[in-house]
């Protein structure tokens, strides 16, 4: 090129649909495949190697509680998409949730926290962390201002959210969440994966996932991961190898696998939940819908803003209450009533007589969770399937 030349055009950057493709791959030499390193353990070959890799912060080639090469791709791939400097992963949703709450906080404490919680999340700050002395205040998340508002200064180490929330759908303000100053944000983003929402790009720390769900994407891997700066990531590393609720690479692995697909797998789901929401609005058996997706969800210009889709989780509330959402989990014959969510199997589930069946109906109500609330994690069949079987398991409610 002479200086008379024009310069060349700039590179767009490449979508993360495309990045997802090869992200997290760079130790797979020509497979196509991610590589499996099954070991726990590798040789090195003198003790200054060794007392270098015991001694550094993440090694992937020491001990696979440290960190593994598999892992590393895990790894590597959900800090791509997440826009973070670093990822680590874990066993599960739970191993990454305790690893950032035990390890960022110690006794004399503080955290708030969304009342619209996974209930293991919840149960770990009611029940858990007030015997490590933490202290944790509640707040509903969806009322402006409220995270800030319980803040104390000093003390408050860190805010909690999760986004879409479970079981109702609320969503929480990413950019009022990123704007809080002083104690540390996080963001369990499982319900959304890195395709709809990546909350560090507004000013939020930690980005936590249970990959278990959308990310994994096929019901057989269980992981957990968090997501940030490298200063934090490097900081929770130190409790984590302590924690022990490191991922196991054939998780890792089938969590790579899951990565490549995500985005159409979110794109197919959101469609398809987007037309069970509306049938269902449709039906006289059912007293509300939450859905994301739909004009009627109370926090819909929110969502606008911040979800580039509506994804593939819904519930609804049954006039029949306890009765109806019981015979209607056990009605469908293509969906499936089991826990979880994110697979290609669509999933329907009666939090209370199962993920919350250990609140009481003043915390059930408080949670927005009725008798007859039904979840469902819309899968990969086809809609038309999955409309007709939701018709004939409502039928059977009032039947
Ligand atoms: C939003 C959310 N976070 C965390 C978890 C925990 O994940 P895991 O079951 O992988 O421990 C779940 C599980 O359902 C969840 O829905």
């Amino acid at each position: 090129m002479t200086d008379a030349d024009p310069p060349p055009p700039p590179t767009p950057p490449l979508h993360a649909q495309t990045r997802a493709i090869r992200a997290g791959r760079g130790g797979d030499d020509t497979s196509l495949a991610p590589v499996l390193w099954s070991t726990t353990t590798f040789r090195t070959p003198t003790v200054a190697d060794a007392q270098h890799m015991a001694t550094s912060i993440g090694a992937p080639r020491f001990y696979s509680r440290y960190g593994n090469p598999t892992v590393a791709g895990f790894e590597e791939a959900i800090a791509d998409l997440e826009g973070a400097e670093a990822a680590r992963a874990f066993s599960s949703g739970m191993g990454a949730v305790s690893a950032v709450v035990l390890g960022l906080c110690s006794a004399g404490d503080h955290i708030v926290a969304q009342r619209q919680l996974y209930a293991g999340t919840q149960l770990l700050f009611q029940a858990a962390c007030p015997r490590f002395g933490i202290d944790v205040t509640f707040v509903d998340g969806t009322e402006p201002g409220a995270f800030e508002a319980a803040v104390r200064p000093g003390k408050t180490v860190l805010v909690w959210a999760e986004s879409p929330a479970n079981p109702k759908l609320d969503v929480i303000d990413l950019a009022a969440l990123g704007a809080i100053t002083g104690p540390m944000t996080v963001v369990d983003s499982t319900f959304a994966t890195p395709v709809i929402q990546q909350p560090l790009s507004y000013g939020v720390d930690l980005v936590v996932h249970s990959a278990t769900k959308g990310i994994g994407g096929h019901n057989d891997a269980s992981l957990g991961v968090v997501a940030g700066s490298r200063e934090l990531l490097d900081w929770l590393w130190g409790f984590a190898v302590l924690q022990g609720a490191n991922a196991s690479p054939f998780d890792a692995l089938n969590g790579l696998r899951g990565v490549r697909t995500l985005a159409v797998r979110v794109r197919q789901q959101s469609e398809s939940a987007q037309r069970l929401a509306e049938a269902l609005e449709q039906r006289p058996e059912v007293i509300e819908v939450r859905f994301p997706g739909l004009a009627s969800h109370p926090q819909r210009a929110l969502v606008e803003k911040q979800m580039s889709l509506p994804g593939g989780l819904l519930s609804f509330e049954l006039g029949g209450g306890f009765d109806a959402g019981r015979t209607f989990v056990e009605s469908v014959r293509i969906a499936q009533h089991a826990p979880s969510l994110g697979g290609p199997e669509t999933l329907v589930t009666h939090p209370a007589s199962t993920t919350h069946v250990n609140l009481t109906p003043e915390e059930l109500e408080r949670n927005g969770i009725s008798p007859g609330t039904v979840r469902v994690s819309v899968g990969l069949e086809h809609p038309d399937d999955l409309l007709a079987d939701f018709a004939q398991a409502l039928a059977a409610t009032t039947a």
